[in-house]
């Protein structure tokens, strides 16, 4: 696992944006894995702004999304899929027959995820998987006590996440309860991973993905096991880290090897 400590959100930002430009300059034909979320809002604009002033392009980039909510459409306005319309895909030149998005409201969602996996596999997998982490150590929507080996399905949110996710829905658009999401085993497939972590509220699940005993308790602690992985962190998400100062001397700002 590599970390990345950075002073602040903005860089830490910066350096899972370069993450993202420097696998499509070695491959423009990535395929790589989203997350959404509020951390990725500030990523995707980034992304946008290498697009129109890096001339980076997504023409040959394929995309899947890590979940959806289940029931909703793709048009929904707090699908997603609407959201990735929205932050990322409306803004750069991704073709769209290359995007891929889970179908909340498919009629059998069972049929949807194993579809789903399949596509993935079609395409020889994911080179890049970009992750968030719930405050409560999720990946995707794979919540505490989700199998290790999973793949993708349906999943009921936890608590927790129902409550850090409440401020998108108001009173006449009821929040979903389920969640069709990528497995904790369809994440570890991908060549590499780029788990981006800000603010206070992620430290301590932080603290426990890096630095604790692997346990579906705390699912992004598996990433410990996966190859490629680097976590980029700013300050506050990396405060309850024991060994900061070894992270800082390795990879001192997130900008040496
Ligand atoms: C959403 C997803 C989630 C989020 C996580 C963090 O596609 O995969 O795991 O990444 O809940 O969300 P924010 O960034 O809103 O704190």
């Amino acid at each position: 696992m590599k970390i990345f400590l950075c002073v602040d959100a903005a860089q830490a930002t910066a350096l899972a944006g370069a993450q993202v430009q420097q696998q499509i300059m070695r491959k423009p034909e990535s395929v790589l894995g989203f997350a959404t979320g509020g951390t990725m809002e500030a990523l995707y604009a980034e992304l946008i702004r290498l697009h129109r002033h890096q001339a980076l392009s997504f023409a040959g980039v394929r995309s899947f999304n890590l979940d959806e909510y289940l029931g909703l459409s793709g048009t929904h306005s707090h699908s997603y899929s609407h959201y990735m319309h929205q932050h990322l895909f409306d803004h750069v030149n991704i073709q769209p027959q290359h995007i891929h998005l889970l179908q909340g409201d498919a009629a059998d969602p069972v049929v949807e995820a194993q579809a789903y996996e399949q596509r993935i596999q079609s395409v020889d997998g994911i080179d890049l998987q970009l992750l968030g982490l719930g405050e409560n150590g999720h990946i995707g929507f794979n919540e505490p006590s989700s199998s290790l080996a999973s793949r993708t399905r349906v999943k009921r949110l936890a608590p927790d996440t129902l409550a850090a996710n409440q401020r998108y829905f108001s009173a006449d658009i009821s929040q979903p309860t389920h969640a069709l999401t990528m497995g904790i085993g369809t994440i570890m497939d991908a060549r590499q991973v780029v788990m981006l972590a800000l603010g206070t509220k992620k430290a301590d699940a932080v603290a426990h993905m890096i630095e604790g005993p692997i346990s579906a308790r705390w699912p992004a602690s598996v990433l410990q096991m996966h190859p490629q992985t680097t976590v980029i962190l700013d300050a506050p998400a990396a405060q309850h880290l024991a060994c900061r100062d070894y992270y800082t001397a390795v990879h001192p700002m997130g900008l040496v090897e």
